[in-house]
């Protein structure tokens, strides 16, 4: 695929993955499976949460997996068989706004961290309730990047890459506030909300979640920040790191539901 804006590789995800372990867990109940649901993972990425999913279900399962970069698909196909769990995993290439199944297919299909990469996230929030069984579960989690949030006396510079970030560096930064409404207004019942929080205390594994590299290019770009405000802050995080205070945080918000 065209490594476009916000593209992320298998090591940043593995990263966010253990950053994020206790909300993949959280998903995992909020989809109700038990052994023998066949589910769908949609933007699986490197295949973290389809591995995990193969051991919810069992050998009587079957998960899938669906992403658009090919290079993904291979590296979770490559993981699954190097733990045995080829059998009862199949990823594929293939785009959240047609998925290749037909309708009422799964028992539960889950989402995570996709839809800010979707111009149309409605389109994708319909496919994957078209494919859902009815009485079947919808689960989408997404962070909303305008929550992005780190300690700093450059508080108006902090504020600006917070919207640098969320509203030039990714197709759909707000996604995690827009869940909700997608999901009613797709049609599904019952809806829970999840919000889980999340923080980091270095700012290396902040500058590489948060993308500051590409979020500092962008805002001199687009002429939100000048340079020396771009500096300043930059110089404010490191000062923080090293006397071992830099404090850092945002929020994923997770929608469950069931399908009518
Ligand atoms: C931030 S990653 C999250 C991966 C995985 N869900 C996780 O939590 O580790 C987003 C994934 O969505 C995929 N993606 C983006 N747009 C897509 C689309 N239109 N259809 C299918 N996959 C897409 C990307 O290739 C990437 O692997």
């Amino acid at each position: 695929m065209t490594q476009g804006m916000g593209y992320v590789d298998p090591a940043y995800l593995d990263a966010a993955a253990r950053l994020a372990a206790g909300g993949k867990r959280l998903s995992y109940e909020r989809m109700r499976i038990s052994p023998g649901a066949t589910v769908l993972d949609v933007g699986c990425g490197p295949g973290t949460d389809t591995r995990a999913l193969a051991e919810i279900v069992g050998a009587g399962g079957f998960v899938h997996g669906i992403d658009h970069d090919r290079e993904m698909v291979e590296e979770a196909e490559r993981r699954a068989a190097a733990e045995g769990l080829a059998g009862r995993v199949e990823h594929r290439q293939g785009d959240a706004y047609a998925l290749p199944f037909a309708d009422a297919t799964f028992d539960a299909v889950r989402s995570e961290r996709l839809f800010l990469h979707l111009d149309r996230p409605d389109r994708a929030t319909a496919e994957m309730v078209r494919v859902t069984k009815p009485g079947g579960r919808v689960v989408v989690a997404d962070t909303d990047w305008g929550t992005r949030s780190v300690d700093t006396p450059e508080v108006e510079a902090e504020r600006k890459i917070a919207r640098v970030l969320a509203e030039h560096c990714l197709a759909n930064g707000y996604s995690g506030r827009r869940l909700y409404g997608l999901m009613r207004g797709a049609g599904v019942r019952d809806l829970a909300v999840d919000l889980i929080p999340l923080h980091v205390d270095g700012y290396e594994l902040w500058r590489l979640l948060s993308r500051m590299e590409m979020a500092f290019e962008e805002a001199v770009r687009t002429g939100a920040m000048t340079e020396d405000e771009v500096r300043r802050l930059d110089d404010s995080f490191r000062d923080r790191d090293a006397a071992g205070t830099f404090f850092a945080s945002t929020t994923v918000v997770m929608v469950s539901g069931t399908k009518p």
